[in-house]
């Protein structure tokens, strides 16, 4: 593993490793130091999902309001990297503030900046109003457009195929999802579930300023969640109710001093009254001066299951059968593949030339449509059942499979038939819920 504190020398580290891996990718995790299970479980993730994992170390100026605990922060690098260095990451970036953010900006310590607010000189990225003037934007102004210019910054630094967010901080989630759509930028955002202690308490860097008193209390923020999504799972799809139901969790710990109850659209943040698709219900409470948040999304549909793991481990017989189990759509992700590899036999495009591929792969729309026994495959409406099985779809089939572009967009239509009305699949990418397994 390598730790690097300049730009120039990460991105001559990168360049090498592509050099040397040309078709390697690189998995991102952007974090604020302190490294808990949470970030581990990021870190495991973005490992599992491509060649080369570089992690960023940045106590960010920027998203701190002058009020809050930018100063207070934990620091604790040396422990990071160990941890790090245990998880299997080969690139540290952990910059000082000046390398990041100007040295003219931090030449005293009273110019150092508390929020992007204090940067009238600076380009910024600022996201839309509509997602940060609520939720925890309302209490802390500043801090989403401050997370956005420094993500940005690191993004393109880094300029990794993938960078991976934890759910816990949901709102940042949108909003860096929304920046990177309404931008295109190549990159694609996963998330990863929040990681919990036993009691439900969600892992957070702030947990260290608890007592252990107020971290029994702070339980009471997960509980309050529980206790809604109970709600939800009666049926009940009003906010209103989903909503009482939270605050009169969270009114049983009286030194809790709530900052909202919200219930959300999960993209666009905007507030619901009724849960049609998907409603994500978050908290924010003080403990003492301590702020914590917590959420969790309750779907109202039927879920995308993935099932993960090498060739050979039985990944297709799973797949089929708990699809028979549960009621859900056996979503054949190979047959779309191959769908596609007929469509660009068909049209006579080279299958090595990838821009042409790409170009027909994202105008094409394949329809699965379930038989008595079988599956019969559409692609632009044309019935290619049989067509595709043939021996010299088989032997191209890899090579479509192989390309990046073919695999967004197929994800996206594979996404779009889990909304629909659930499925079971294999392979990773899509999965609201991945399934891993072993040989
Ligand atoms: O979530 C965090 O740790 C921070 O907001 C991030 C994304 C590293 C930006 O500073």
């Amino acid at each position: 593993m390598r730790l690097f504190t300049t730009i120039t020398a990460l991105r001559c580290d990168l360049t090498v490793r592509k050099a040397q891996r040309p078709d390697g990718t690189v998995g991102f995790v952007p974090t604020l130091g302190n490294l808990h299970l949470g970030h581990l479980s990021l870190i495991r993730r973005a490992k599992l999902d491509n060649d080369i994992v570089v992690v960023s170390v940045f106590v960010n100026p920027l998203q701190f309001g002058p009020q809050e605990d930018f100063k207070q922060y934990p620091r604790t690098l040396e422990q990071d990297l160990k941890r790090c260095e245990e998880t299997g990451v080969d690139v540290v970036f952990s910059p000082a503030p000046e390398i990041l953010l100007g040295s003219s900006l931090l030449s005293s310590p009273t110019a150092t900046p508390t929020s992007t607010l204090d940067l009238p000189t600076r380009t910024q990225v600022i996201p839309p109003q509509s997602m940060t003037d609520r939720l925890c934007g309302s209490a802390r102004p500043g801090h989403f457009p401050g997370v956005t210019t420094i993500v940005a910054k690191l993004l393109n630094i880094v300029r990794p195929n993938r960078v991976y967010f934890g759910q816990k901080d949901a709102q940042q989630l949108a909003i860096i999802r929304r920046m990177v759509a309404d931008l295109d930028w190549p990159v694609e955002v996963i998330a990863c579930p929040i990681v919990r202690e036993t009691s439900g308490l969600a892992l957070s860097s702030r947990n260290r300023y608890l007592s252990p008193e107020q971290r029994q209390q702070a339980e009471a923020l997960y509980r309050s969640l529980v206790r809604g999504e109970q709600i939800f799972n009666q049926g009940i799809l009003s906010a209103a109710a989903i909503k009482q139901a939270v605050w009169s969790e969270l009114s049983n710990v009286s030194v809790l001093k709530v900052d909202y109850v919200e219930l959300v659209d999960p993209e666009t943040l905007k507030p619901i009254q009724n849960i049609e698709e998907a409603g994500l219900l978050a908290v924010a409470a003080y403990i003492g001066s301590t702020r914590l948040i917590d959420n969790i999304v309750l779907r109202n549909r039927r879920p995308i299951l993935a099932i993960d793991g090498p060739a050979g481990a039985g990944k297709s017989t799973v797949t089929r059968r708990l699809s028979e189990a549960l009621g859900l759509m056996y979503l054949d992700t190979g047959a779309m593949y191959r769908a596609v590899t007929w469509l660009a036999m068909q049209s006579q495009v080279a299958l090595q030339d990838e821009p042409a591929i790409a170009e027909l792969v994202h105008q094409c729309q394949i329809d699965l449509v379930p038989q008595q026994d079988t599956l019969q495959v559409l692609i632009n409406q044309q019935d290619v059942t049989e067509g595709i099985r043939s021996p010299e779809v088989t032997a191209n089939v890899s090579t479509l499979a192989a390309q990046p572009a073919v695999r967004q967009a197929l994800v996206k239509q594979q996404q779009s038939y889990g909304r629909k009305g659930g499925i079971v699949a294999e392979g990773r990418d899509i999965g609201t819920y991945v399934f891993p397994m072993r040989n």
